[in-house]
């Protein structure tokens, strides 16, 4: 006899919530300058879940609907619910670690001394190369489930640890089967040009070809990548070859979300404009020359401060550009080199800290403005009715501002994923 299995999505009731973060009826699609300091809260509220979305949400004053009606009743008395976190850039596939290059760099070496000796990204690429399919899938699923439980609902993952076309293609296909297995919403991008193959570094144009015309046509057949991004920056990639690859990226559709000015004035930030790229990230340097072209740009600028924490790099100027009016987004920049770690709310903490950002700010930066930077701003970002229903509850806390101010302990006590508690 056959046994068959219908997959009935929970329903859920989340009641007493002392504040609903977040809670927008009509969200738009990005915050800019003075509206990222505005936070839409609810207070002393309830929201229902069925079908993986937020079905309603509403205030206890006005009643809460029939508690017949759910299969689970969670009660959030003193306890805050946010959207989930959307971690809009990482590099979450990767084989190994790479804490002996963290000791070199305590003893005083930078982090460009240690890619020039072959250590850095090609550490990596060596070590992902003669991993399996099989491996990577579990290790990155092994990161994946982490970071739900620190309040993750969307995440973008690049490839880039291949460099070339065997292993961009084999990472490329993790990445395929993590969306499949993962209850996260994944973005893929291909980073084929992340660093300079050392067998290639004598003839550049050799390797860059490898990417246009072989590995490209290939992803866009398999469509195995929503976006296409360049590390471009001193010593990695030039202007000129980033805009080649990534006009040849476009013609494949897939729009542009780069690496730019972590480590120079390197012109990334320019070219990633004028490629209508949707995000431009790192920015470490950001001056008003960059400010005035992202100010004239559907582009969204994120910050990932953890690198320039763990690097020891400057900090973005934050302040300037969110003050000029611009919008910014924040990501983990998830990677065994230069920020191995996923946690959001560090980032937020990092941004608060080091960055000057308001926490409505940074709330706002890793929410709605994260979802814009990886294409999921109409599924994810918000509380909103119709949403997929990715949040978290916290532990009793006393405001929004604990989380960024509590910045070593875990608030979060129940994370929801496309309506199914985890
Ligand atoms: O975003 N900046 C370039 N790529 C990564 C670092 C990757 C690595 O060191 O493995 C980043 O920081
Ligand atoms: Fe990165």
């Amino acid at each position: 006899m056959a046994i068959y299995f219908i997959f009935v999505s929970m329903k859920i009731l989340i009641e007493n919530i002392k504040t609903i973060v977040g809670a927008e009826p009509q969200p738009k699609d990005k915050l800019a300058g003075k509206q990222m300091s505005v936070l839409p809260c609810i207070d002393g509220g309830w929201i229902s879940i069925a079908d993986g979305l937020i079905t309603g949400v509403g205030t206890m004053k006005e009643g809460t609907p029939a508690k017949a009606g759910f299969d689970k009743v969670i009660n959030a008395e003193n306890r805050f619910v946010f959207p989930s976190w959307c971690d809009s850039h990482t590099h979450i596939v990767y084989a190994g670690s790479r804490e002996g290059e963290f000791v070199d760099r305590i003893r005083g070496l930078s982090y460009e001394e240690i890619a020039r000796r072959g250590g850095g990204i090609l550490n990596s690429a060596e070590r992902l190369n003669k991993t399996s399919e099989d491996e990577l899938f579990d290790s990155a699923m092994r990161r994946l489930n982490e970071i739900i439980g620190f309040g993750t609902g969307a995440v973008e993952i690049k490839s880039g640890y291949g460099l070339s076309v065997e292993g961009e293609l084999k990472m490329l296909r993790v990445i395929k089967k993590l969306k499949e297995h993962s209850p996260l919403t994944i973005k893929a991008n291909f980073l084929g040009a992340h660093a300079m193959p050392t067998q290639y570094k004598q003839n550049r144009q050799e390797y860059i070809d490898l990417i246009i015309n072989e590995m490209l046509p290939i992803i866009a057949k398999e469509k195995l990548a929503d976006y296409c991004d360049v590390f471009c920056d001193r010593g990695f990639y030039t202007v000129e070859e980033t805009d080649a690859i990534l006009q040849a990226g476009a013609k494949y559709g897939l729009q542009p979300k780069i690496h730019a000015n972590e480590l120079d004035y390197s012109g990334g930030i320019q070219v990633g404009v004028k490629n209508n790229a949707l995000s431009v990230d790192h920015l470490e340097f950001t001056g008003d020359a960059e400010i005035d072209c992202l100010m004239r740009s559907g582009t969204m600028p994120t910050l990932l401060p953890s690198t320039a924490f763990f690097l020891g790099l400057h900090y973005p100027p934050a302040r300037k550009m969110i003050d000029a009016g611009l919008p910014i987004a924040l990501a983990t920049d998830y990677n065994p080199g230069s920020s191995p770690s996923g946690k959001m709310s560090f980032i937020l903490s990092l941004a608060c800290v080091k960055m000057k950002m308001l926490p409505e700010e940074a709330i706002n930066a890793a929410t709605v403005n994260s979802a814009y930077a990886m294409g999921v701003g109409k599924t994810h970002g918000t509380i909103t009715v119709g949403k997929t229903a990715s949040l978290f509850i916290t532990k009793e806390i006393p405001s929004y501002s604990y989380l960024p101010y509590s910045y070593g302990s875990d608030l979060i006590e129940t994370t929801i994923v496309a309506g199914e508690v985890q």
